[in-house]
């Protein structure tokens, strides 16, 4: 059917301004509300009790939802999680067994390598889940299980409300596994449910300091290389604030491990360069901080999101785009839309073709 930019000047705006929106319904078709817990099919084709790992391939944008979720399911859970992106994932042969179910990872659906990843699994005897945004997708129909996402139809080639979607759903699959085996007690549950159901108020706060990060578009534009560093849920936020910036900018950028700087990227930090340092006020925020020092002490630009304690902490480090503090549960969602809205102002800035970049497929048919 017919979607329209409504007010937006390109529909990577408007898919941006949707996720409140979309995580909120997303959340209705998951979370029973009244109950305060997470509420799945009773004929699932797997048990979250008895399985002994989750193995996760996606592609793009789709494969650090992922990545964020193996947090997730190993420390609300205690699942191990095996993760790669689905064109490795196949061919580096890991052992599969009927023990662990396979968990793909699609907007489209219909990704060639996700598929054939999907199919691998199946092959194998795993029993495999998707979470989708199209449900008639291939990917879809093919699955024992589906999760849809209801993101509702996703136009920007540079995917932005879908992740925001796949990470609700992933979260609340985490939360309903981690009830199944033991782990989370009940007033543990309760507090994650309440920290998902506040996300979409969190979120149109977020959306607020766009016009702070508007206003910094111009001196990204000029750069040509952008660093992003996190640690823990941050470092897969890094990643796709690279990626983003990447497919629409057409500025080079790498997200790295906030720990890892010091073993090459630092390499490249000089006046020029900005880096994007994605810090919630959490327990691994002061080693974020001390990484992030050794990027001031060689005059990197340093542009830190964070939430008020963080910023009043790390208080004279360059700018700073603030955003409400939250569980650290939820933190990377939120920190999600202001490294998506970088990406955006800098190539509406730069004059790029936002929606359309070029090279680049919505959804990629072949292996
Ligand atoms: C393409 C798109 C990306 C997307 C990836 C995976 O490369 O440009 O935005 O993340 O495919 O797509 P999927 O539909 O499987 O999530």
């Amino acid at each position: 059917f017919l979607v329209d930019k409504g007010n937006y000047r390109h529909f990577m705006a408007k898919e941006i301004a949707e996720q409140p929106e979309v995580i909120g319904h997303t959340l209705a078709h998951y979370v029973d509300m009244a109950k305060g817990r997470v509420k799945l099919a009773d004929n699932l084709p797997f048990d979250f009790k008895s399985l002994d790992r989750i193995a996760i391939s996606a592609c793009g944008t789709a494969y650090y939802a992922g990545l964020v979720a193996r947090y997730w399911f190993e420390r609300y859970a205690r699942i191990p999680v095996d993760i790669d992106v689905a064109s490795e994932f196949r061919y580096r042969e890991p052992p599969l067994n009927s023990n662990g179910l396979a968990l793909v990872i699609s907007q489209s659906g219909e990704t060639a390598d996700t598929l054939a990843s999907l199919r691998h699994c199946m092959e194998s005897g795993m029993k495999a889940a998707a979470i989708v945004n199209v449900p008639s997708s291939t990917i879809a129909r093919e699955a024992d299980a589906v999760f849809p996402t209801l993101a509702g139809p996703e136009i920007g080639v540079a995917s932005t409300k879908a992740l925001s979607c796949q990470l609700t759903v992933l979260a609340c699959l985490a939360i309903a596994a981690g009830r199944a085996r033991g782990v989370l007690t009940e007033q543990e549950e309760r507090k994650l449910i309440t920290a998902l159901i506040e996300l979409p108020r969190l979120i149109v706060d977020v959306l607020k300091i766009e016009h702070q990060i508007e206003g910094m578009a111009k001196s990204f534009s000029k750069a040509k290389d952008v660093l992003y560093l996190g640690r823990g849920t941050s470092y897969p936020v890094a990643l796709e604030g690279a990626l983003k910036l990447k497919e629409i900018s057409y500025i080079h950028a790498e997200g790295y491990a906030a720990g890892e700087l010091k073993h090459g990227p630092i390499a490249l930090v000089d006046e020029t360069v900005p880096v994007v340092v994605i810090a919630p006020h959490d327990h691994l925020f002061e080693k974020t901080v001390s990484n992030m020092q050794e990027v001031a002490a060689r005059g990197g630009k340093i542009i830190l999101i964070t939430d008020e304690r963080g910023a009043a902490e790390a208080e004279g480090v360059g700018e700073v785009l603030v955003v409400p503090a939250s569980n650290p549960f939820v933190a990377p969602m939120v920190c999600l839309v202001p490294v998506q809205l970088i990406a955006y102002h800098t190539a509406v800035f730069m004059g790029t073709d936002v929606d359309q970049p070029r090279n680049l497929a919505k959804s990629v048919t072949v292996e």
